[in-house]
């Protein structure tokens, strides 16, 4: 099944505790999306520390314009899919718009993720209310990653897919919520489109690892939707993703290339960056 399975063979798996390690030792988290057991086996093998299962699923799987459509059991589903395709990488799934809208439903939600998908952490954004949620998980053991700036499940009130914290307010605001978020017990945070230099200054005062996706090379760790940096998402490349396949010439080179890249500090360059 691995493209190098000595390589594959002398790897230890990703815990939480280990990507915690890697902030403290300024070693790069590798992230990257995938929806189906193959694809995961590829991120394993190319050496990505954390396979998310996004709700981006609904864009880039199932064809809608948002992430609003997908379901808990689309999120099960998938989640349970990806978790066959892995030996190593930690397995991040979404909760899906509205399955974490009060404390109940979140614990609820957050169950079918980890035991029947096979979820080693679950992932919601949002601060505010979203706080008593993350404690209420954290304390029950379940590992959350928070995510904030751009959170496509507030589309509709943020008017569309645009950069987040970049007035003063702002992001005074988003840097509040990130030690918000952790204070919550939350052990990773997601960065979604938010200017480099904010990015940088949240990942310098938190202990948790940042992991960025449009928000700079500062960040703790980077990670991309997998269809965006193959290059075969219809439409237009969003500007903070880069097409690894073109210059690659094949998915694991597409993957190594990516994780190695990341790893080194080379991506995202200021040209990927806001
Ligand atoms: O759903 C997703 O793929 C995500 C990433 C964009 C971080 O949340």
């Amino acid at each position: 099944m691995y493209a190098n399975a000595k390589a594959a063979a002398t790897r230890t798996a990703i815990t939480v505790p280990r990507l915690h390690d890697m902030k403290a030792k300024g070693e790069k988290i590798v992230v990257l999306t995938a929806y189906d057991a193959s694809f995961a086996a590829q991120c394993d093998a190319a050496g990505i520390d954390v396979v998310l299962v996004g709700d981006s699923l609904g864009m880039v799987v199932q064809g809608h314009a948002s992430t609003l459509p997908v379901t808990l059991d689309d999120m099960v589903r998938h989640s349970a899919q990806v978790a066959r395709g892995l030996a190593h990488a930690l397995l991040l799934t979404d909760l899906p718009f509205m399955s974490f809208r009060n404390v109940e439903a979140a614990l609820v939600s957050a169950a079918r993720l980890v035991s029947e998908g096979g979820a080693a952490m679950v992932k919601l954004e949002g601060a505010d209310y979203v706080l008593e949620v993350i404690d209420a998980l954290a304390r029950r053991q379940v590992p959350v990653c928070a995510h904030l700036g751009l959170t496509p499940q507030s589309v509709h009130k943020l008017g569309g897919y645009r950069v987040q914290g970049k007035t003063r307010a702002a992001a005074d605001q988003l840097l509040h919520d990130a030690k918000a978020v952790q204070d919550a017990g939350a052990d990773l945070l997601v960065l979604e489109c938010v200017p480099a230099t904010l990015a940088a200054r949240i990942s310098a005062e938190l202990s948790i690892p940042t992991i960025g996706i449009g928000a700079g090379v500062d960040c703790d760790g980077q990670v991309l939707v997998l269809y965006d940096m193959l290059g075969i998402t219809p439409g237009k490349r969003p500007r903070f993703s880069k097409d690894f396949l073109s210059e690659s010439g094949s998915v694991p080179a597409a993957l190594r290339a990516y994780a190695d890249a990341v790893r080194r500090g080379a991506f995202p360059g200021p040209e990927y960056a806001f």
